[in-house]
């Protein structure tokens, strides 16, 4: 079985997080988003797999995973020229997936449960037809029950577990069973993708092309999600899912904390990392040559590489590399961008100064 893991698209609802980088490669608990995906699918023995890429964002997914052997997979790239649907995606890998069954990974998903059970069904549910409609499944997506349907593609089964219709964002939501971004598929999805047309939005859409499949005859097993699952292109979601692997981090101290510091809790100080006069209260990550001083990183946040925190307070946070906070006196639910600079001054006369990006999101306290 060959993975395909799809990180082009143009990442709008991230921005500005993502106006230059891939949103893919944000990271919660100071790993990228991405990394997650390809972890789960050598765990579950796929080490052969096609990543999708955009033309802008393709080289910092390129330069992050490499030719994929620091995970123990080999790791071809396939460049989409423009976000034309998750079907089109399928299109343009046909000659890597050759006739092979795969994996379909939305690389900004991330799911607490891993590849190995959905993976293992699959091939049962083949191996032995005769338990299923007599042919066995040509594809298997994964379902999870959302209070809002209408930002997912959505599924309705039939009271005997049947899939039989998919649809792409609906306004009138046919279930509350919403897409996650796995799915399991073998060859007869490439005649499927072949069959389709463009939607109204001017994509390629998968669902469409499963939908094909169901209407050509074709079994489409399901599973129901086990565990959390999140979509993390948004900001709240993103920091959800931050908290909940943070809660899962093994404790570690590779950087140096001195001795007027305190680190409590599930706390992962890597190397190089510096603690000087603070306190750090887990579940948090402080990423390598990163110096708090002086300073209160309290529960679920993350601090990436070579940032520098210095009398301030933060918590519920996601800081990404190389930026700095100083002279803040509670920082929390926020997401910070890479090389971002925010400090309280003493100039008079005294007032906000920003230099904020297109998208930027400010909330003042009162
Ligand atoms: O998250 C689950 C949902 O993902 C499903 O419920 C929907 O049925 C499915 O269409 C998808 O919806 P999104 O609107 O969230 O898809 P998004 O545009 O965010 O793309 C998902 C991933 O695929 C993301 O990593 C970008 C990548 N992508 C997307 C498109 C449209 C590509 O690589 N190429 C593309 O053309």
């Amino acid at each position: 079985m060959k993975g395909l893991i799809l990180s082009g698209g143009a990442g709008t609802r991230l921005r500005p997080i993502t106006h230059t980088s891939a949103k893919q490669l944000v990271p919660i608990a100071n790993k990228p988003i991405l990394f997650y995906g390809i972890e789960a699918m050598v765990a579950a023995g796929i080490v052969e797999i096609g990543i999708i890429i955009s033309p802008e964002t393709g080289g910092d997914i390129r330069d992050a995973v490499g030719d994929g052997s620091s995970f123990g997979a080999s790791v071809t790239y396939l460049v989409q020229d423009a976000p034309l649907g998750l079907a089109h995606c399928v299109r343009i890998a046909r000659d890597f997936l050759g006739d092979d069954e795969f994996v379909m990974y939305l690389g900004d998903n991330m799911l607490e449960q891993d590849l190995v059970s959905f993976v293992g069904e699959f091939t049962s549910r083949r191996a032995t037809p005769e338990l299923g409609r007599g042919t066995g499944p040509t594809a298997q997506i994964l379902l999870a029950q959302v209070d809002d349907p209408r930002s997912f593609g959505v599924a309705e089964v039939t009271d005997e577990g049947n899939v039989v219709a998919l649809v792409e964002k609906p306004d009138d939501p046919p279930s509350d069973l919403a897409l996650v971004g796995v799915y399991l598929f073998d060859a007869t999805i490439h005649e499927a993708v072949a069959g389709i047309e463009p939607s109204p939005r001017g994509e390629l859409e998968i669902t469409d092309a499963i939908q094909w499949l169901i209407d050509q005859g074709h079994e489409v097993a399901h599973d129901v999600l086990r565990g959390w699952w999140l979509d993390t292109g948004k900001k709240d979601p993103l920091l959800e899912c931050n908290r909940l692997v943070l809660d899962t981090v093994d404790p570690r101290i590779d950087g140096s904390v001195d001795e007027d510091s305190r680190v409590e809790g599930r706390v992962v100080v890597e190397a190089g990392a510096q603690i000087v006069r603070s306190t750090v209260r887990g579940p948090a990550v402080i990423g390598a040559d990163a110096v708090i001083t002086d300073s209160y990183i309290g529960p679920y946040s993350s601090v990436a590489d070579r940032c520098s925190v210095t009398n301030a307070e933060l918590d519920h946070s996601v800081i990404l590399a190389d930026s700095s906070i100083s002279n803040v006196a509670r920082l929390t639910d926020s997401l910070i961008g890479s090389h971002v600079e925010v400090d309280r001054q003493a100039h008079v006369p005294a007032g906000l100064r920003l230099m904020l990006g297109d998208h930027s999101r400010v909330e003042l306290e009162q």
